[in-house]
C-alpha cells in the first residue's frame, strides 16, 4: 500500500503557507521542445491571470524552426519567450550540456523560488541539474511517468529529474507508485491532472473551426494520420519498411503524414516522396494537427503525447513501439502497442474493421483544470521550498 499523496481537487482551498508578502516571488519555467509549449502554456496562463508572481519564461532553442516553435507560442497564445538559449541541434550530451551552460548565469541572476520543467526531453533535464546545482527549487510538470526503457533516452531525462524536483506533478496514477518505488517523498507528489489536455480544452473552439481535413480534401474518419520521429525507428531501415508499408495502407485509406525535421532529413536522403493518396506534409501548427486529428479514423504514432491526446479525443492509436511510458492510454483502451515493427502496419485495416470503438472514459483530473491545481499548489509552497531543494517540502 503506497502512501497517500496529495489529491489536490477543483474545490481544495489551499493555505498560503509562507507566501511572501512584500516581494513578487519569480517562477522560471524552461521550455525547449514543440511538445514542452502545450504543457506549460495553460499554466504560463493561469499565473498571468493571478498576477502573484513574475513568470520568466525561457527557451532553450532545442525546437527552433518557426513550424516547431513560434508558432506553438503564438496559437496556444502564450507570450514570447523571455530568453532563447540558442542552443540547437547536437548529441544528447551536447544539448544538454549547452542547456547548462547557458542557463546557469541567467538563474543565477534571476535566483528564482521556483524552476518550472516539463516533460522528459533533454532541455529538461539540462535545466533541472543547472537549478539543482544552484540549490534552487524545481517543479517537474508530468512526473512519475516510466517506460522502463533506459536504452530511451527521454526515460533518463524523466528518472533523474524527478530525483532532483521537490514538486511532483503527476497525471497519471502509476506515476505515483513509480515515484515511491525510487524513493520519491509521498509529501512530494500531487495529483494535478494533465496540462496537455488543458491546452486542447482551451483551444477546442479554435480546433473545431480549422477544419484541416476538408481542406486537405479528406472526409471525416476517411484517413489515417501518421507522426514518426523516434531515432529508433527513423534513423534505421525500420523507417524504409515503415514507408513501403504505408504506402500499401493508403491505397485502403488515405494517409497524412506531418513530416518532422528528423524524419524529413532521413525521407530526403532515401529518396522517398509522397503522392496524393499518401500525403507527406511540413511539420502542422497546434490546432491544424489537433483539427486533423479529431477527424481521423486512427493515428499511428511513436509519440508520447499524442498517445495521450487520441486517448482524451477517443481516436484509435497504434503506437509503434516497444513499451509506452503512458500505460493508461492502453488500459483505456484507444492505445495498440505494435511493438517497434512496421511490417504489423498492415493489420491496421483489419483492427479498424474489427475493433469495437474507443471507450469514452478518461483518466481521472483530465478535465482542463491542471494548470489552475499546479498554481495552487505553487502558491501554498513557495516560500517553503529554498532549504529543501531536492527533498520535498516542508508541510507548510
Ligand atoms: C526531441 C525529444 C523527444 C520529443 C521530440 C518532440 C530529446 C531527447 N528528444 O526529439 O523526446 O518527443 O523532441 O519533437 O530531447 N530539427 C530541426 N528543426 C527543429 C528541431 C529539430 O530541423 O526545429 C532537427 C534537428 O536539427 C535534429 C533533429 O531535428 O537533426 C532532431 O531534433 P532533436 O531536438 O535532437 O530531437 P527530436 O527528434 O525533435
Amino acid at each position: 500500500m503506497h502512501a497517500a499523496v496529495h489529491e489536490v481537487t477543483p474545490e481544495a482551498t489551499l493555505e498560503l503557507a509562507g507566501l511572501p508578502t512584500m516581494t513578487r516571488p519569480t517562477i522560471v519555467s524552461v521550455v525547449g521542445t514543440r511538445p514542452n509549449m502545450m504543457k506549460i502554456g495553460p499554466i504560463a496562463a493561469e499565473l498571468a491571470r493571478l498576477d502573484e508572481f513574475d513568470h520568466v519564461l525561457i527557451h532553450t532553442g532545442q525546437h527552433y524552426d518557426r513550424e516547431m516553435f513560434e508558432i506553438f507560442i503564438e496559437q496556444l497564445e502564450m507570450r514570447p519567450p523571455d530568453h532563447v538559449l540558442g542552443i540547437g541541434p547536437g548529441t544528447h550530451a551536447q544539448q544538454t550540456a549547452r542547456v547548462m551552460e547557458r542557463l546557469e548565469p541567467l538563474l543565477a541572476e534571476i535566483m528564482p523560488a521556483l524552476v518550472l520543467v516539463p516533460g522528459d526531453v533533454n532541455s529538461t533535464l539540462g535545466a533541472a541539474l543547472t537549478a539543482a546545482k544552484l540549490v534552487l527549487p524545481i517543479g517537474h510538470v508530468e512526473a512519475g511517468l516510466r517506460s522502463f526503457d533506459r536504452t530511451m533516452p527521454e526515460e533518463l531525462n524523466r528518472i533523474l529529474t524527478d530525483q532532483l524536483s521537490c514538486l511532483l506533478f503527476i497525471h497519471s496514477p502509476e506515476a505515483q507508485g513509480n515515484l515511491l518505488s525510487e524513493g520519491r517523498p509521498a509529501s512530494a507528489i500531487f495529483n494535478v491532472g494533465n496540462t496537455m489536455i488543458d491546452s486542447l480544452v482551451r483551444l477546442s473552439t479554435a480546433i473545431d473551426g480549422r477544419r484541416t481535413p476538408h481542406e486537405l480534401g479528406l472526409e471525416s474518419e476517411g484517413y489515417v494520420v501518421v507522426t514518426l520521429h523516434r531515432p529508433a525507428l527513423v534513423e534505421t531501415e525500420l523507417l524504409t519498411i515503415a514507408m513501403s508499408q504505408l504506402r500499401s495502407l493508403s491505397r485502403d485509406i488515405p494517409v497524412v503524414f506531418p513530416v518532422h525535421p528528423r524524419t524529413r532529413a532521413r525521407l530526403e536522403r532515401a529518396g522517398i516522396v509522397g503522392d496524393e493518396r499518401l500525403h507527406l506534409l511540413p511539420p502542422l501548427g497546434y490546432i491544424e494537427f489537433l483539427s486533423l486529428l479529431k477527424g481521423a479514423a486512427a493515428i499511428l504514432t511513436d509519440s508520447g503525447g499524442i498517445q495521450e491526446e487520441a486517448t482524451y479525443l477517443g481516436i484509435r492509436c497504434f503506437t509503434l513501439r516497444e513499451n509506452t511510458e503512458r500505460p493508461i492510454t492502453v488500459e483505456l483502451g484507444t492505445n495498440i502497442l505494435l511493438g517497434l515493427a512496421p511490417d504489423r502496419i498492415a493489420e491496421i485495416p483489419q483492427m479498424l474493421a474489427s475493433s469495437p470503438p474507443a471507450s469514452d472514459a478518461l483518466p481521472p483530473l483530465w478535465d482542463g483544470h491542471a494548470a489552475r491545481r499546479i498554481v495552487e499548489v505553487i502558491r501554498s509552497h513557495v516560500g517553503t521550498l529554498g532549504a529543501t531543494a531536492a527533498g520535498h517540502p516542508s508541510s507548510g
